[in-house]
């Protein structure tokens, strides 16, 4: 997950490869009230790992139910309808998911059984909606107080042990303002339904019945059989108790495929499709319907259980007049496909996108005219038109996952005649951890960018001059890509010894880094690298490293050698790389060139430092010795000597702490940046 305070992406151009969505968040968090509820155990494979998951097990383990995980399982252990825990203060986080079924729940088992529950949230959840469900729970003898505002969180659910509930009456719910408030008591009252059958009816037109499916599904998965009638009535018969269906495999995110659905049918032109895995045409989601909806703007979707493959069809997009009423959530991202299209595209049907995370019509039409669309917004609708000319703009994400990845697709207004293409920049990307934390990481693991048009930002200098620290850090705040070329050296050195080559066969040395068998990754405590497999993280810090390094890259045919793996680092959404000649040779045209100039004493007291803290056992004036001698080597060697490029600006960190660095780097990279 990009923990940072923005995101800036460059245009993309293109799209392929595979996707593997995570676990649907509507199913992940049901299943989870339903195993906790349950009695037995259930074993939950495939699980959501996302904000609005973590507060349902926070829940469910404050409420006494059984979590321990094994792997990629979860094991649920259920309460089996009877309260353990008679009092908690639950935080629910922005999670409706969370937040309505568990009212319902903890409502009726404490009027039955007897308790007290506040459950609250974050601000927004504060301003969503539940009066309808208070007003369906209440004439059934729940006491639930609002805390704040009255019809929204938070609440105080309390009741006395012994007490009765008066469901004779079918009991009435509002379906027009969110299907959540049917969804959460059909998940709660087959918990008292001992002694008759409990009928629900749903006041006026009940939207996103999609979801009531998934509830409906679900129940049934739990031992628990829920007659319909149309979808006005429903009849939860007496007796009903939730057992554990034993093992449950959760599906993956059709709203979370959506993006990558639209991807498809943006992006994926010329060669094989984009392949998305974890939902397909056997899904229970109703947003999987989506797949229509982009299919009649043009995209050519096959799919199969489990999968689906896209790629673009019609080109440009059509533009499309659609009630979404079916498909809430998947429906923002029409709404962003509708750049990409001719004519106009009218979304009606979307009157609850202004009570979800966000008010979704107000911030999509906002950041959509931002890139220079044109957007007429109403009560219900949305319609969009494709931009003349589109901006470079800064998008606000309103702490609504949703925004951020529909908005994400705008960066590759390229492919829709954006020339120069245009960078966004995303706001707060770490909403995304709502329902998809890893969603840039799988999009930058499909999307192409042109690499001229993906940042470079080059840090080079002297040996021991702090620029790995300085540029790993750098990096990791602007969420880039992270190129230490030094690396390279020293695996070529090091593989010329394993192999031995001798120091001066330069046509042999030559050879050896241009078949480099290298692989970065990371580890809890940092980056980690192999050569040919082997982890050589520790070794290829050593002096002698070091030493064999400087030997090697003195050698035309070894720079030129590891020339194009240098330049394959080059990736969405931008790199930092640093080393000797980054900026003079490698990335000649750099958006930002830094050149570190720690004197020669500062540095060999920060290269003895680094050699006590790790237990060696070193001489400062060697260490200079040795640093001035590596630094005239590098300095003035044939090829690649390294000293600033012309356009590079100094930076003296002898007297700045690494924090100082990374703020002035930082800093000069802002200006040049064009939001
Ligand atoms: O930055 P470092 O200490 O890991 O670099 C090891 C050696 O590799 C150093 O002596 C110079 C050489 N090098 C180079 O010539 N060009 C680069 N881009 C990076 C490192």
């Amino acid at each position: 997950m990009y923990d940072i305070p923005h995101l800036d992406l460059p245009p993309l151009i293109g799209a392929s490869g595979t996707v593997r969505l995570p676990g649907s968040k509507s199913i992940s968090n049901r299943v989870l009230l339903l195993a906790g509820l349950a009695r037995g155990t259930t074993e939950v494979h495939d699980l959501l790992d996302s904000d609005d998951t973590k507060v349902m097990l926070a829940a469910l383990a404050q409420l006494g139910c059984g979590l321990e995980r094994a792997g990629a399982v979860l094991r649920v252990t259920g309460i089996a309808g009877r309260l353990a825990v008679h009092e908690a203060t639950l935080f629910l986080g922005n999670a409706g998911t969370a937040m309505r079924p568990l009212a319902a729940t903890l409502a009726l088992l404490a009027a039955t059984q007897g308790g007290r529950f506040e459950l609250s949230g974050v601000a927004r959840m504060h301003e969503r909606p539940i009066g309808d469900l208070v007003d369906a729970l209440r004439p059934l003898g729940c006491r639930i107080d609002e805390l704040g505002q009255p019809g929204y969180p938070p609440l105080r659910l309390s009741g006395a042990a012994g007490g009765r509930l008066a469901t004779e009456r079918p009991i009435r719910v509002r379906g027009d303002v969110s299907s959540q408030f049917l969804t959460a008591l059909l998940l709660a009252l087959p918990l008292v339904a001992q002694e008759r059958d409990i009928v629900i009816e749903v006041d006026g037109e009940l939207i996103s019945k999609p979801y009531i499916e998934i509830t409906l599904n679900l129940l049934q998965r739990f031992g628990v059989a829920v007659a319909r009638a149309g979808w006005q009535r429903f009849t939860i018969a007496r007796g009903a108790t939730y057992a554990s269906p034993g093992a449950i495999h959760i599906e993956g995110d059709a709203s979370s495929a959506s993006y990558f659905v639209a991807l498809g049918a943006i992006a994926a032109h010329g060669g094989a499709p984009l392949r998305i895995e974890g939902v397909g045409s056997d899904s229970i989601q109703g947003d999987i319907r989506f797949v229509d909806a982009a299919q009649a703007m043009g995209a050519q979707v096959r799919s199969g259980a489990g999968w689906l493959e896209v790629h673009r069809g019609r080109w440009p997009l059509q533009g499309i007049a659609l009630d979404c009423n079916h498909i809430p959530d998947a429906a923002m991202t029409l709404a962003v496909m509708a750049l990409y299209a001719e004519g106009p595209t009218r979304l009606s049907g979307i009157a609850s996108w202004r009570v979800k995370e966000t008010d979704r019509i107000s911030a999509m039409a906002a950041e959509l005219r931002k890139v220079g669309a044109g957007v007429v917004e109403g009560p219900d609708f949305i319609e969009v038109t494709p931009p003349a000319q589109w901006q470079a703009a800064t998008i606000r994400t309103y702490d609504d996952h949703r925004m951020a990845m529909c908005l994400s697709l705008a960066a590759f207004n390229p492919l829709a005649g954006a020339a120069p293409g245009r960078p966004l920049r995303i706001l707060d990307p770490r909403c995304v951890g709502k329902t998809f934390p890893d969603y840039f990481e799988a999009l930058f693991g499909v999307a192409s960018a042109d690499p001229p048009a993906v940042p470079v930002l080059t840090i080079d200098g002297p040996t021991a001059s702090g620029k790995g620290t300085l540029a790993a850090a750098v990096a990791d705040k602007l969420g880039y890509h992270l190129l230490d070329s030094g690396a390279l050296y020293r695996a070529t050195g090091l593989a010329s010894r394993w192999d031995g080559v001798a120091p001066d066969d330069e046509a042999g040395l030559g050879r050896l880094a241009g078949l480099l068998d290298l692989r970065f990754g990371h580890g809890p405590d940092g980056s980690r690298t192999w050569l040919r497999g082997r982890e050589v993280s520790a070794e290829l810090r050593t002096e002698e490293a070091g030493l064999l390094a400087s030997r090697v890259s003195a050698l035309p045919a070894v720079r030129k050698a590891l020339e194009d793996l240098q330049l394959a680092f080059r990736r969405a959404p931008g790199l930092v790389a640093d080393g000797r000649d980054m900026g003079s040779v490698i990335f000649p045209a750099a958006e930002l060139k830094v050149f570190l100039t720690a004197s020669a004493a500062t540095r060999a007291e920060r290269r003895h430092k680094q050699l006590i803290s790790n237990g060696i056992s070193a001489n400062i004036d060697d260490l200079r010795a040795d640093l001035e001698a590596r630094d005239a080597r590098d300095a003035n060697r044939s090829v690649s000597p390294c000293r600033p490029a012309g356009d590079a600006l100094l930076l003296d960190n002898s007297d700045l702490g690494i924090e100082e660095s990374v703020q002035q780097v930082l800093a000069w990279w802002e200006q040049r940046r064009p939001f």
